[in-house]
């Protein structure tokens, strides 16, 4: 069993639904519902060539107690029905911690994609979900080195394996068609700086996203930047009466997003999937955090962490911006992550 419920679950299911039904092995997909927007959910389907969901929970949003609690009580009957060899979890969303916590307690053997990564900094909702998820689940499919490294110091290791980066598995097989989206072309002149922002600590804090706002006002005086914008920060935006002078879009599906990176001069971004494809991609990326799960992505690759400082952001950029980049791929990142997590659970079922 397969479970998927926001955003950035979707482009990380996709390669390990498909190898399974490559294989010819049997396997059903829960979508918890907690993204339910067209442009959140349903374009990543299409795109992505998802299966449509055998049981949807439909939990929407609500407060983290809420909706955490409402995927376990919807999903607990799914899974006692179904007694799944493996229930797989991907990231590091409310939907993982519910469906995992849910299911280990009913005997079922968790698999946790992407575990091992750590922020370090527990004010963040998906830090809690990740340490609770990999010190409950039986199999830890690390992306990277740092990952089990950081699961050796929690004395998890046994339960560890490295096999790679999932996000690459999808990027690789979408990066033509992504480079043939039209998007690029229609709203950007090939001269743009991509901004992404949604994380609380960045838009729940007025002053904050204000900050952040005047800063990328700044930076828009040299470049345009073109933000796709998350429901959360859209209303906040609103709510805080915040003056955008930049290109502000509802957010973009998965292939936009690729393609839109892909040919940026700077990703200006909070999201950590984003840090991952613009290592992957060769292009710049400032991440506006002060801290990163995603390590790798600085040490290897072309992030920077510039935290919501407006000075360190914008010398950060005017550096940036007129240095070439090249595309890492850390160990591993090499598009066959999924096949290795799909051979691992075979030989277990053996
Ligand atoms: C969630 C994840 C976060 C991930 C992000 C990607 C958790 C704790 N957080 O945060 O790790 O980076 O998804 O987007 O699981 N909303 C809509 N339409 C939707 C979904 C959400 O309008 O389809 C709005 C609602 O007002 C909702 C708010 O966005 O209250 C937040 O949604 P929620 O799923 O709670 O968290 P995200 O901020 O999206």
């Amino acid at each position: 069993m397969i479970v998927a419920g926001a955003r950035p679950n979707f482009m990380k299911i996709a390669p390990i639904a498909s190898e399974l039904d490559r294989l010819g092995i049997n396997n059903t997909f829960v979508h918890t519902g907690q993204h339910y927007d067209q442009s959140m959910s349903d374009n990543f389907f299409e795109e992505l060539n998802i299966k449509p969901p055998d049981f949807n929970l439909n939990v929407g949003s609500d407060t983290h107690a809420r909706q955490t609690a409402k995927i376990m009580e919807a999903f607990e009957p799914i899974v006692t029905e179904l007694k799944p060899s493996f229930l797989v979890v991907v990231g590091d969303v409310n939907s993982t911690l519910a469906t995992a916590l849910t299911a280990i307690k009913l005997g079922i053997k968790v698999a946790h994609v992407e575990a091992g990564l750590r922020s370090f900094d527990k004010t963040m909702p998906e830090e809690i979900n990740r340490i609770v998820v990999d010190h409950i689940s039986d199999i830890l499919y690390a992306p990277s080195h740092d990952g089990v490294i950081n699961l050796q110091n929690e004395g998890l290791i046994d339960k560890s394996e490295l096999v790679g980066n999932v996000m690459v598995d999808t990027l690789t097989q979408h990066i033509e068609s992504a480079r043939n989206r039209p998007i690029v072309s229609k709203i950007a002149d090939g001269n743009y700086g991509l901004l992404t922002l949604h994380r609380p600590s960045n838009v729940d804090d007025k002053k904050v996203l204000t900050n952040l706002i005047e800063t990328v006002s700044e930076i828009s005086k040299t470049l345009k930047i073109i933000f796709p914008c998350h429901p959360r920060t859209k209303d906040k935006i609103r709510e805080f009466d915040l003056p955008t002078t930049f290109k502000v879009i509802d957010p973009v599906s998965y292939l936009d997003s690729i393609a839109l990176q892909a040919s940026a001069k700077v990703v200006l971004t909070d999201s950590g999937g984003m840090q991952e494809e613009s290592t992957i991609l060769g292009v710049p990326c400032l991440t506006l955090r002060n801290n990163t799960e995603r390590p790798i992505t600085v040490t290897e690759g072309t992030n920077f962490i510039v935290g919501n400082d407006k000075s360190k952001i914008l010398s950060t950029f005017f550096d940036v911006i007129s240095k070439d980049f090249k595309a890492t791929m850390p160990y591993m990142w090499d598009g066959q992550a999924s096949k290795r997590i799909v051979l691992s659970l075979i030989s277990k079922l053996r």
